[in-house]
């Protein structure tokens, strides 16, 4: 029976005046995301020649998002299995975070051995960052406020304020060179208060596609430990930089080794192509085993209320190929397939402007950089001519999605950046 109010409420006639005043109304439009928006450009253009060189998903030398061969293998293996689809605990699979504690630092890392590295498997890349914002927010004793590159991937600021951290950023990128401002960067390290948060970007810097040289990493960690400062890595490029899954992981390895306390983010989104399956975790250098077990359990009471468990699909296939050892072995190679594609685009982009269009720009950063992404150096007024011209698409910052160049669309596109440039 429904009580007097309710009635009232359910009345149509009188939720028909009501219509007019909406809850809502407060609601201000906000801008459309920056990359997806030029997806959505993209998508609305009807010429046959568009490129999307906006959103940094791999695609293969047609144009096709691309499954690798070992992660459609895993999956075989597990519908083999016939699984069943029970809640994972709160920090995810076992098996998973294992694998990618090991991937990520090494089999034979002290932290392993000595079983303090506190891991949970979290909604790829993105909410290993958030769930590492909400720790330090909770619990870094020192610091409210991280610093992050200038500059870095747009989605580190909101992420840091969602979770009450305070931002800053660092020198990262030079302009007149294209390159790393290694002074500048070393300098602002040096000048920040002891003990802050340092965000850097393990390898395939992104938006830029510039990363430190080992020996850049050896001085930069060098001037972190001096000043006690506190590292938050963010890897959501592992193999893609140098191919090497290894290779990639230098600096991360180089600071446990020099004992640097610090947090870890990784993603499974680009390495296996595992996007949409939402696959990655976060990471936490511990002393040692029991207060591994403390950060665990406060792990645990952060994310139950966000998410209460991580899905379970994409840590079975990541947990499956890197526990096969031959799908493993296949796996590495087509990570370096992947990144040795990005470079011989980078190669041929080179080469058309400067050989086939007789460029007179400098454009060595092309080949330079690394990863996903080339920082092109090409002004927002450039970009939009490239769009309204030549039907490509990037961010107005001139980042240009790498993985989105073909060998059919290359000479395209150097045609058009060098017509937009040449005056
Ligand atoms: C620097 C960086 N960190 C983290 C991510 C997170 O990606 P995802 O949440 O898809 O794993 C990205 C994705 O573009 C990135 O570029």
């Amino acid at each position: 029976m429904l009580s007097a109010a309710t009635r009232v409420a359910v009345n149509p006639s009188r939720m028909a005046s009501r219509a007019f005043v909406s809850t809502w109304s407060n609601v201000p439009q906000g801008p459309p995301d920056a990359i997806l928006g030029v997806t959505e450009a993209f998508k609305k253009d009807t010429d046959s020649k568009k490129m999307n060189l906006g959103v940094g998903a791999y695609r293969d030398d047609n144009g096709k998002p691309y499954v690798l061969s070992s992660v459609k293998k895993a999956e075989q293996i597990l519908l083999d299995k016939g699984l069943d689809k029970e809640y994972a605990g709160i920090t995810g699979l076992p098996d998973f975070t294992k694998s990618a504690g090991e991937l990520a630092f090494g089999e034979d890392s002290a932290l392993l051995k000595d079983k303090r590295l506190a891991i949970t498997q979290s909604i790829s890349g993105t909410g290993a960052l958030r769930i590492g914002a909400a720790f330090l927010s909770s619990f870094y004793p020192h610091a409210k406020k991280v610093y992050v590159p200038n500059p870095t991937w747009g989605n580190h600021i909101p992420i840091m304020k969602h979770s009450g951290l305070d931002l800053e950023k660092y020198t990262y990128f030079d302009k007149e060179t294209n390159g790393l401002n290694i002074s500048g960067m070393l300098e602002d390290i040096k000048g920040a208060p002891k003990n802050s948060i340092f965000l850097l970007h393990a390898c395939a810097h992104n938006p830029t596609g510039v990363d430190p040289t080992q020996q850049q990493w050896d001085e930069i960690s060098q001037v972190v430990k001096e000043r006690g400062h506190f590292v938050f890595f963010d890897m959501a490029y592992q193999g893609f930089a140098s191919g090497d899954c290894t290779r990639d992981a230098y600096a991360l390895r180089k600071f446990v080794d020099e004992g640097h306390n610090l947090v870890l983010s990784q993603s499974f989104a680009k390495n296996m192509g595992l996007y949409g399956e939402r696959v990655g975790a976060f990471s936490v250098a511990c002393a040692d085993e029991s207060e591994k077990a403390r950060v665990e359990s406060q792990l645990k009471i952060l994310i139950r209320p966000m998410y209460s468990n991580p899905p379970i699909h994409g840590a079975r296939l990541v947990s499956t190929v890197l526990n096969t050892p031959e799908l493993k072995n296949e796996w590495l190679e087509e990570v370096k397939f992947m990144a040795d594609r990005i470079i011989n685009m980078r190669n041929k982009l080179r080469g058309h402007l400067e050989n086939d269009f007789g460029s007179k720009q400098n454009w060595e950063h092309i080949t330079n950089q690394i990863g996903m992404f080339c920082y092109s150096g090409l002004t927002p007024e450039q970009v939009d001519q490239l769009k309204d011209d030549w039907h490509v698409y990037l961010t107005r910052d001139g980042r240009i999605s790498m993985a989105g160049i073909s060998s059919h669309n290359v000479k395209y596109l150097a045609e058009a950046i060098h017509n937009v440039t040449k005056n």
